[in-house]
């Protein structure tokens, strides 16, 4: 069943270079980009996105990390594109992540883990919202 969800480049994947690595990674697993945009997340907006997260010991942290530099963010589309996207980022801490995977690869920490995804069509509606008005979701 056709699916979308939310990815996000957090700053350390920016930074290190790897919109381009990550852009054919989502090509090559079948999902479309149907919409994406760079931006730098203010404290309130970070503290927003992941107020899920707001009464663990590193929510302070993660928002001061994701707001230390630009992000990209896109919505992607495909069959079961939320568990794909899983798939591709592997686990959230880059040790437990499965060889091949965006984490393993180049996640360096559980904080400076390169991507985002949302975990369930939920969270993925809410996440789109959050980022995107329907006018800017293109899908082809
Ligand atoms: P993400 O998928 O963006 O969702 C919440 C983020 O919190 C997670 O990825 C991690 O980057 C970050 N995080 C930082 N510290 C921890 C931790 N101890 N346990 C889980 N997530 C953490």
């Amino acid at each position: 069943m056709s699916q979308r969800t939310l990815s996000i480049i957090k700053p350390d994947g920016v930074a290190q270079g790897l919109i381009g690595e990550i852009y054919k990674r989502f090509a090559d697993a079948g999902l479309k980009i149907i919409a994406a945009r760079m931006l730098h997340l203010d404290d309130q907006q970070a503290r927003e996105f992941y107020r899920v997260h707001c009464e663990r010991p590193f929510y302070d942290d993660l928002v001061a990390y994701m707001t230390s530099g630009p992000i990209m963010v896109q919505v992607l589309e495909g069959v079961d594109a939320i568990d794909r996207n899983r798939e591709l980022m592997g686990a959230t801490n880059p040790a437990d992540a499965a060889r091949g995977t965006v984490r393993a690869d180049f996640g360096e920490s559980v904080e400076r883990n390169v991507v985002h995804g949302s975990d369930g069509p939920g969270t993925a509606g809410e996440e789109i919202d959050f980022f995107f008005r329907r006018a800017e979701l293109h899908p082809h």
